[in-house]
């Protein structure tokens, strides 16, 4: 496939095929979670989540499936979702962002993507990621 006629990552579901459909998504996902929960540098968030990670890995490959171009399923299954307030009740810091798509970048390290997709794809998590901080930050302020 030439340059001129390569879909390009964010438009109809090139992502979500760049991403190996549900399944590399999923792969994805569990790499992450693993990532975290061994990582000493995520030790901080890991401690915000429930001892039992498969529930959040499911939420979030089905998010994750949406927002990459592919099928609705967080929306199907769990209803809409707002990724900054939904994430507002951790007090959520920089260094929690950054030890977050550390984790991310490890996993998506670990997959068999192009180094095109693997740079995109983080510099597009990294976007969500900052918005969780403001609208955590915003709330612990409003609290204070
Ligand atoms: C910025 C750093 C982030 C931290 C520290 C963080 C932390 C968390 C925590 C503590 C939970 C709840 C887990 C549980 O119930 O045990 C969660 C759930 C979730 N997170 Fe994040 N998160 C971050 C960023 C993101 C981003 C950028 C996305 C999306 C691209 C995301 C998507 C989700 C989803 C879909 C869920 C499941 C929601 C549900 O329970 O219905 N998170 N996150």
């Amino acid at each position: 496939m030439s340059d001129t006629t390569k879909p390009l990552f964010g438009t109809a579901d090139a992502s979500y095929q760049a991403a190996g459909e549900l399944a590399g998504i999923r792969r994805l996902v569990t790499d992450f979670y693993q990532i975290m929960d061994a990582w000493s540098g995520a030790a901080k968030i890991r401690a915000m989540h429930k001892a039992d990670l498969s529930e959040s890995a499911d939420k979030l490959t089905c998010f994750l499936s949406g927002w990459l171009g592919g099928p609705r399923l967080y929306q199907e299954r769990y209803g809409s979702i707002s990724i900054p307030a939904f994430h507002a009740q951790w007090p959520i810091d920089a260094q929690a962002r950054d030890a977050w798509l550390g984790c991310m970048q490890q996993a998506i390290e670990r997959q068999p993507y192009s180094d095109e997709f693997k740079t995109y794809l983080l510099a597009q998590l990294s976007v969500p990621a900052h918005r969780v901080v403001q609208a955590s930050q915003a709330r612990q302020q409003a609290a204070q």
